[in-house]
């Protein structure tokens, strides 16, 4: 049953993804804290910051299962804890390390009774949990503490770090999808676009995977974990790698102590604002208590489709009607950070991202299991899903399309900014891959499918084709 923990201003209000909230109440519209996954349902959050947004909560109250919390104090960070969906063939596995009950019990006390008494005498920590159900959990943690969570949590835990502000929700607008609707509208095979998605190299990728892993032994990464000096190697190396394809490339910094995002961009030769986004997120997360993370598919896998990708352009000689941007996150792990700061840029600087497609995790495959290509069932803009669905059958029909509700990459950072995004996911159905989040997700083992990887790669670089439109610099 929903209660209100202390009516006044400052609540934290937790109700399911539906999108007629925010055409209904301008004031949740205003006061966006991001969606989050919760089992096999999302739920959005918002500040209600005046008496009138707390009425129509409390109205909504009655008639949805809503969570109102009171916020706080500004010296705390929020963090939401989701327990992922994966495969049940995963769940088999024992767990060595703390469940989700020890690392709760570590950060404070989280009996009710305790937290109340302790509420009364001043310097006494607070139970961090706001509010929890089985596979969520709201808590509210000394920044350093909410900053490295990630790291103490049990597989298949994920956090994600609650804005420290809110910002307005922004819906994708008819006239910002316009452009994608009108090439799933007239999509048809191009051999030109054939010939040029083709040309990614498979050999290659299997060098870059191996370097980003560490397993080649040149690069010394052991963890791109976003506060590791293997992420830092792995974003100038990246830099670097696709300044060589003709890109201009930035580090750039969006908290202090993270690894940067790596954003790189071909100028259109036409005169346009339009951009298109390709990504992955090149961080990592390994074992608990382990400093390996090698990541060979999350997300080494869409890191390296973009390289891939660069290379391409690169060889091709390929120029863009719209700009075409690589990017790669970092803070993916701890919740979207890096991302959320980029599109929330974007959306400052009104930018005009017609397009923008995330790959992660790309490469895994169940030996019993086809080639396959997952889109979001949830988090995505309907006509972008269904023009990558589309562009699939026309150059990579080896992949048999499906839905997945493992979800929330970097893509809906974009969402939330009103830009038109999607996802590229390795399978239908839930995560599967024996390694996730383990350190032992390294590129040379059973099931990690490099064809599959490629032929996905093939999907995400054909549908920004369509969409940007491009010439060669030579004669073909
Ligand atoms: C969304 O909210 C509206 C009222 O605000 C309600 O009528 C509708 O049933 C809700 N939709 C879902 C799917 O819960
Ligand atoms: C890609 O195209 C270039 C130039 O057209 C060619 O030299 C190269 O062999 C091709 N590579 C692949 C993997 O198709
Ligand atoms: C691009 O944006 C700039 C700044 O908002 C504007 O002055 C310019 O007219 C735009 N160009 C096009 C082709 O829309
Ligand atoms: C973006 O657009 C808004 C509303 O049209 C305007 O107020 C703002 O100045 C613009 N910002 C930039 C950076 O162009
Ligand atoms: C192809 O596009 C149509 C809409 O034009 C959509 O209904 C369909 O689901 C898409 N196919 C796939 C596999 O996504
Ligand atoms: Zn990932």
């Amino acid at each position: 049953m929903p209660t209100i923990q202390a009516p006044s201003l400052g609540l934290l209000l937790i109700a399911p993804l539906n999108s007629t909230l925010f055409l209904e109440s301008q004031c949740l519209a205003q006061n966006f804290l991001g969606h989050y996954r919760s089992g096999e349902t999302t739920s959005s959050l918002f500040r209600l910051e005046t008496p009138g947004c707390v009425q129509f909560a409390s109205n909504y109250l009655s008639k949805e299962p809503i969570a109102l919390l009171a916020t706080p104090s500004p010296e705390k960070r929020l963090v939401w804890i989701e327990h992922e969906s994966v495969d049940a063939s995963l769940l088999q596995y024992n767990h060595q390390g703390p469940t989700i009950d020890d690392v709760l019990d570590a950060l404070g006390p989280t009996d009710p009774e305790e937290a109340q008494q302790t509420l009364s005498t001043s310097d006494s920590p607070v139970s961090p949990v706001l509010y929890r159900t089985d596979t969520e959990i709201l808590v509210a943690l000394p920044p350093e503490q909410a900053f490295t969570i990630d790291t103490l949590l049990p597989r298949f835990w994920k956090s994600t770090i609650v804005p420290e502000s809110p910002s307005p929700y922004r819906g994708v607008s008819d006239e910002n999808v316009e452009r994608v609707r009108s090439v799933l509208h007239n999509l048809k095979f191009s051999p030109v676009v054939a010939s040029v998605v083709n040309n990614i190299s498979i050999p290659q990728i299997h060098n870059d995977i191996r370097f980003l892993t560490g397993e080649d032994g040149r690069s010394g990464i052991v963890s791109r974990h976003s506060f590791s000096t293997g992420a830092i190697t792995a974003a100038n190396w990246i830099k670097g790698r696709i300044e060589e394809t003709g890109a201009e490339c930035r580090l750039e910094n969006f908290l202090s102590g993270f690894a940067p995002n790596v954003i790189c961009r071909y100028a259109s030769i036409m005169d346009t604002n339009d951009t298109i986004i390709i990504s992955g997120h090149y961080d990592s997360r390994g074992s608990f208590g382990s400093v390996r993370a090698p990541g060979g598919d999350d997300d080494g896998s869409g890191t390296t489709g973009i390289l891939s990708i660069a290379r391409t352009i690169a060889r091709k000689r390929i120029k863009f009607h719209t700009n075409f941007e690589l990017v790669t996150f970092a803070g993916e792990e701890q919740g979207l950070l890096g991302s959320r700061a980029y599109s929330r840029q974007l959306r400052a600087q009104n930018a005009s991202v017609v397009l923008m497609i995330q790959a992660d995790m790309t490469a895994y495959r169940a030996p019993e299991e086809p080639l396959q290509l997952g889109l979001p069932e949830r988090i995505g803009t309907p006509e972008v899903t269904a023009l990558v669905g589309n562009v699939s059958a026309l150059y990579s029909p080896e992949l048999t399309v499906g839905y997945s509700a493992a979800c929330c990459s970097d893509h809906q950072s974009f969402i939330e900014q009103g830009f038109p995004a999607s996802q590229v996911f390795e399978r239908a159905g839930p995560i599967a891959d024996p390694m996730y989040h383990n350190s032992g997700d390294l590129s040379e083992r059973v099931g990690y499918d490099v064809n599959q990887l490629y032929a996905i790669a093939k999907v995400q670089f054909a549908t920004a084709l369509h969409v940007a439109g491009f010439e060669f610099a030579d004669p073909q």
